[in-house]
């Protein structure tokens, strides 16, 4: 089965060769990338630190200049990273995860943002017009909601509108035609010397029944490579066979911890960056040959990363592609996004006179230092 970009209502694919200029950091295969360059934007430039994951962004983004290092050791001049006026950054959520040990910015990965803000700085009179930040829901709520106000100062500090209303939680089921449960915190941060007013929309939820049916996105009608298929009398076998039994067939079930749990709403769980090991959190759902766990074609659709551009690199294991797509934004929420954003850059006009941030918004804190990060 060949799973094709619909064409309405969500938009239709433009070549790289838009006006605005996007650069991605933690750009992993570019989720962010490919949503901004549909919304008819162009790439820049991208940062990732991960090998296998730039090589998925490699093999689809061949025209993009990518820097594969850490983003510590990224630098506006040494680098000659261009000016863009949009930046991306899905920084790491480790530290921020309800799964994770909840540091927040104790934890040396949470300074890992501070590298946006360095960067941002180190632009100038050209920082980017908008930022997109990406994390998980709960970062709104971590440590009663400190870390999020310390994200908050610190983008207010650097020059740009960031409010309640230019941070919402999206979920992919409920914002696209994509049937896979994933909430995500989105924060749009606006640059107050090019906006004068916070004015940034997120997109409407879509009305009910506008997502397709998970069954639309595997392929039911060919047998999957043995791999993916429990082998009968396995212990994994035996725990989903009973669950799937007991359920609707049509279901899409997942393994945690000790249980087997069903999604009876016709959804795909959110899809994880630790689904490739083993059977745990892996989607598993019964076919005419037997049960076995998606694939990664079927988890890439699931992800807006459609059959007609998304090459999986062959020299990359399974349990990387797992981690990568599950690491990843949805393409087509995010397009969404995108398109709002680009439509608000060309009503824009500079303002001549340039505007303020209101100076409730530019409330300092300092961030507690460990010498770690030099700003
Ligand atoms: C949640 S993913 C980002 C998803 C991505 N923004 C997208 O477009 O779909 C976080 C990425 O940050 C990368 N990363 C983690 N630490 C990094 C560092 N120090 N420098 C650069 N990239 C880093 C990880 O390898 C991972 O690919």
């Amino acid at each position: 089965m060949t799973l094709k970009r619909k064409s309405v209502p969500l938009g239709t694919p433009s070549p790289d060769s838009g006006q605005i200029k996007v650069g991605s950091l933690f750009a992993a295969i570019g989720g962010f990338c490919k949503a901004f360059q549909l919304a008819g934007a162009s790439i820049a430039w991208a940062n990732e630190k991960d090998q296998y994951a730039t090589q998925t962004f490699r093999l689809n983004f061949p025209r993009v200049r990518h820097l594969h290092k850490p983003v510590e050791q990224v630098s506006v001049v040494a680098d000659r990273l261009k000016p863009v006026d949009i930046m991306t950054a899905g920084f790491p959520c480790q530290p921020f995860s309800i799964a994770g040990r909840q540091l927040g910015f104790e934890d040396d990965r949470g300074l890992l943002f501070m590298h946006i803000i360095r960067l941002i700085r180190e632009f100038g009179a050209q920082k980017p017009k908008v930022l997109l930040l990406e994390n998980v829901k709960n970062l709104k709520t971590h440590d009663t909601g400190r870390t999020f106000e310390l994200i908050q100062k610190e983008i207010q500090k650097v020059g740009y509108w960031l409010g309640e209303s230019n941070a919402k939680i999206l979920n992919t089921a409920h914002y696209t035609d994509i049937p896979q449960h994933r909430e995500r915190l989105f924060m749009v941060a606006l640059n107050c010397d090019f906006f004068s007013a916070n004015t940034f929309q997120f997109p409407d939820r879509l009305p009910p029944g506008f997502t397709r049916s998970v069954r639309n996105f595997l392929d039911l009608h060919q047998k999957a490579d043995d791999r993916y298929y429990f082998v009968p009398g396995s212990q994994y076998y035996s725990l989903f066979r009973e669950a799937i039994d007991n359920g609707d067939k049509e279901s899409v079930f997942q393994l945690r911890r000790s249980y087997v749990r069903e999604n009876k709403t016709d959804t795909c769980f959110t899809l994880m960056a630790n689904m490739g090991q083993g059977g745990h959190n892996q989607p598993v759902i019964r076919d005419r040959w037997g049960i076995r766990k998606l694939t990664p074609r079927e988890c890439a659709r699931l992800q807006g990363y459609t059959d007609d551009w998304f090459k999986i690199p062959e020299v990359i294991s399974n349990s990387q592609i797992y981690k990568q797509l599950g690491n990843s934004v949805t393409v087509t929420l995010v397009e969404r996004l995108a398109k709002n954003i680009l439509q608000l850059l060309n009503q824009t006009q500079s303002a001549s006179d340039p505007a303020r941030c209101s100076p409730a918004q530019l409330h300092f804190r300092h961030l507690p230092r460990n010498g770690k990060v030099v700003l």
